[in-house]
C-alpha cells in the first residue's frame, strides 16, 4: 500500500525581527506592547524588505527541506505553493520557485489559495496526488509577504500578521506518514476576513489591505478547529492521548490555547511560534512544524496534528506520523 509520507522540513524568516515597540513606533500607532501581547500573544514578527517576494522566502525554505529529505531538485515532480501574496497575478509562485531551485523533472507546479488554511489545502492535495500513483515526490510550501496588503493606519490588522515560509517534502513510501485529512469550506462567511480589491486596467480597484471582524473569526476559528480535529483524530481510529504534537496555525495565542482545551491537550504538547513570528498565513503551520523538528522536539515517530483556519472561511487538519 502507498502512503504519503514527510520526509523533510525547511523554513525561513527574512530579516531581523520586529518588536511591537518598534512597530508602534515605526508607524505612529495608537497601541501597546501590552495589548498585543495579551490579546494576541505576538511579540515581533519578520517583514520581507523591498523587492523581497514570496518566491524567495520559498526558495530557501524550499532548499532546506530538500535538503533535510537527501533529493536533489529534479527529484521533485510536483511543487504546490500555497500563498494569498503571490509574487505576481501569474505565473504562479509555484512555477517560479520550480524555476529558482532549477527543477527540470517536468512534474505540475502550482499555486493554492486557500488563505490561512492553504497549507493544509496543498499539502491534502499533495497527499492526493501520492496516493492516486500519479506523483512519487511533492514539495509543499507556505510562503507569504502579507506586509505587502496591511494597512499600517488600521491597529487591529497590522500588528497581527508577519512574513515568512514552510516546506515539506511529501513522499510515496511503503511507511504510514499521514493518516487522516480533512479540508473544509463555507463561503457565506468571505465577508469577516477578505482583501476585497483587485488589479483592473492597470491599478488597484477596491481595497487592496486585509479587513477583519476580529471577534467574529475569533469566534468561527474556535468552533471549527475543535471539530476539525476530532474529525481527523476519529478517522485515524486514534484518540487525543495519541497526539504527541498539535501544530496549530499560529494566528492568536488565545485560539490556540482555546482549541487546545477544547480538544483535551495540555499546552506541553502545542509548538508555539506565535510570539515570534506574528500570524503568518499560509506559512505558518509548515513554519512552526520545522521549528518543532529543528529543535529536536518533534521526533520521528511522533503522531502530528495540524490544524488551520483562515479566509475564505477555509479550515482542515491533517493528523501524520512524522
Ligand atoms: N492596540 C490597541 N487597541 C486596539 C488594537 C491595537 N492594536 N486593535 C484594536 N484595538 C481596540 C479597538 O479599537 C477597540 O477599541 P474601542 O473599544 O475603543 O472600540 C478595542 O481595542 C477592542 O477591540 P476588539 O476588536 O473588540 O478587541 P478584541 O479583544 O476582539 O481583540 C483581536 C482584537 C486581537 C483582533 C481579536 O479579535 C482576535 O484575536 N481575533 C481573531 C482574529 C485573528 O487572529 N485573525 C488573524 C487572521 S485570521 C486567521 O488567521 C484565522
Amino acid at each position: 500500500m502507498i502512503h504519503a509520507r514527510i520526509t523533510g522540513t525547511g523554513s525561513y524568516l527574512p530579516g531581523s525581527p520586529i518588536s511591537n515597540d518598534a512597530l508602534i513606533a515605526a508607524h505612529g500607532l495608537d497601541s501597546s506592547d501590552d495589548w498585543i501581547v495579551e490579546r494576541t500573544g505576538i511579540k515581533a514578527r519578520h517583514f520581507a524588505g523591498p523587492g523581497v517576494a514570496a518566491s524567495d522566502l520559498a526558495y530557501e525554505a524550499g532548499r532546506q527541506a530538500l535538503a533535510a529529505a537527501g533529493r536533489a531538485p529534479n527529484d521533485i515532480d510536483l511543487v504546490i505553493v500555497a500563498t494569498s501574496t503571490p509574487d505576481y497575478v501569474f505565473p504562479s509562485t509555484a512555477a517560479l520557485l520550480q524555476a529558482k531551485l532549477g527543477i527540470k523533472s517536468g512534474g505540475a507546479a502550482f499555486d493554492v489559495q486557500a488563505v490561512c488554511s492553504g497549507f493544509m489545502y496543498a499539502l491534502t492535495i499533495a497527499e492526493k496526488f501520492i496516493l492516486s500513483g500519479s506523483h512519487k515526490c511533492a514539495l509543499v510550501v507556505g510562503a507569504e509577504v502579507f506586509s505587502r496588503i496591511l494597512d499600517w493606519k488600521d491597529r487591529g490588522t497590522c500588528v497581527l500578521f508577519g512574513d515568512g515560509a514552510g516546506a515539506v517534502v511529501l513522499e510515496a513510501s511503503a511507511e504510514p506518514g499521514i493518516l487522516a485529512s480533512s479540508l473544509h469550506a463555507d463561503g457565506s462567511y468571505n465577508s469577516i476576513l477578505s482583501v476585497p480589491g483587485q488589479v483592473s486596467g492597470g491599478q488597484a480597484i477596491g481595497d487592496p489591505f486585509v479587513r477583519m471582524d476580529g471577534q467574529a473569526v475569533f469566534k468561527f476559528a474556535v468552533k471549527v478547529l475543535a471539530e476539525v480535529a476530532s474529525e481527523v483524530v476519529a478517522a485515524a481510529g486514534l484518540t487525543p492521548a495519541d497526539i504527541d504534537w498539535l501544530v496549530p496555525h499560529q494566528a492568536n495565542i488565545r485560539i490556540i490555547q482555546s482549541t487546545a482545551r477544547k480538544f483535551g491537550l495540555p499546552m506541553e504538547k502545542c509548538i508555539l511560534t506565535v510570539h515570534d513570528h506574528g500570524n503568518t498565513s499560509a506559512a505558518s503551520i509548515p513554519l512552526a512544524f520545522d521549528h518543532g523538528v529543528r529543535s529536536g522536539r518533534i521526533k520521528c515517530g511522533d503522531v502530528v496534528l495540524f490544524e488551520g483556519v483562515g479566509g475564505g472561511f477555509t479550515w482542515g487538519a491533517t493528523l501524520l506520523k512524522y
